[in-house]
This record gives C-alpha cells, sequence and structure tokens, in this order.
C-alpha cells in the first residue's frame, strides 16, 4: 500500500485526500466527500452506475484510480442543480417519472447531461449510443429513453431562454 496525498477539484471545490494511490475514484468520492450520488454496482466499468462527469466527458468513477485524477474537474450529481434549481436534465427525469429502484438513474442522468453538452440536437441513434452501456435492472428503458429526449429539448429551451441574454451581455 502507497499512501499519496493529492487535491481533487469537486463541483467546485478543492479538497485534500489521503488514500492509497491505487484506491478508485468512486470510494473517495462516497467515503470521503460522503457524495452519494455516484452509486457502487459492478466496480468493473461495466454497468455505468458510477458516471461522473470529468472536464465534461462521462466516465467511470470505479475505475479511475485516485492518483489519476490530476487537476481535472469533476462534477458528480450533486454538482448538477443550482441552488434549489434542477439541473435541465434532472428535472426531465422527474417529468417522466423515470425511475423504478433508482439506483441506475446517476449513470443515465450523467451521460444525458454530457450528451446534451455535445450534441443538444442528438437523434435517436445518438441517445441508444451514448446510453447503450448503462444497465438498468429494473427495465426502465422506455422511460429513460423518454426522460432523455424531454432532456434534450429542456435544454435546447434552457439555451434559447438565456440566448438574449447572453447576447446584451456580450454589447455591454
Ligand atoms: S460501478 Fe462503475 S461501471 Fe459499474
Ligand atoms: S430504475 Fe432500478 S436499476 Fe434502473
Amino acid at each position: 500500500m502507497v499512501v499519496v496525498s493529492v487535491e481533487i477539484h469537486v463541483n467546485g471545490e478543492q479538497h485534500r485526500i489521503e488514500a492509497d494511490l491505487k484506491t478508485p475514484l468512486l470510494y473517495v468520492l462516497r467515503n470521503d466527500l460522503a457524495l452519494n450520488g455516484p452509486k457502487y454496482g459492478c466496480g468493473l466499468g461495466e454497468c455505468g452506475a458510477c458516471a461522473i462527469l470529468v472536464d465534461g466527458r462521462a466516465v467511470r468513477s470505479c475505475t479511475i484510480p485516485i492518483a489519476a485524477v490530476g487537476k481535472r474537474h469533476i462534477v458528480t450529481l450533486e454538482g448538477l442543480a443550482r441552488g434549489d434549481e434542477l439541473h435541465p436534465v434532472q428535472r426531465a427525469f422527474v417529468e417522466e417519472a423515470a425511475a423504478q429502484c433508482g439506483y441506475c438513474l446517476n449513470g443515465m442522468i450523467i451521460a444525458t447531461v454530457a450528451l446534451a453538452a455535445r450534441k443538444p440536437d442528438a437523434n435517436e441513434s445518438d441517445i441508444r449510443q451514448a446510453l447503450r452501456h448503462h444497465l438498468c435492472r429494473c427495465g426502465t428503458h422506455v422511460e429513460i429513453l423518454a426522460a432523455v429526449r424531454r432532456s434534450l429539448q429542456n435544454v435546447r429551451a434552457e439555451h434559447l431562454a438565456r440566448a438574449p441574454d447572453e447576447e446584451a451581455g456580450e454589447q455591454e
């Protein structure tokens, strides 16, 4: 065991962590930082329950050793909302009631946030590709796909609503 002291940047805050260098980032998020959005499913990078955003890309935190995180910016489910206002993707999952046990939802939402940022006009094929390695043991796939489609609509609507403000800001 080799204990390292590392600084990681999570949800806009810096944290110093002492841990064995092979400790999966998922364990640090859940056990050291009490961020329980990312879930432990398979521990093998196969189910998607532990997904987080690293520099905006959806990745599986169970397969990233803490020593490999470096200065990357990590966002977990807890970092998506703005105060009391849910992220438009979270709102879509609530609006579509897309959950049974809810265990897979962290991964589904994180994958959708990454997709919406990368390709807000994603088509059905893009959606299925983005979620193809996210497992839902409850069989909620139909509702989850509906929530992803609604997420993209919500994100596009939010961009449109903000556009006039942003243009005004640029002209000032
Ligand atoms: S727990 Fe990480 S992919 Fe399954
Ligand atoms: S809602 Fe239970 S695993 Fe997806």
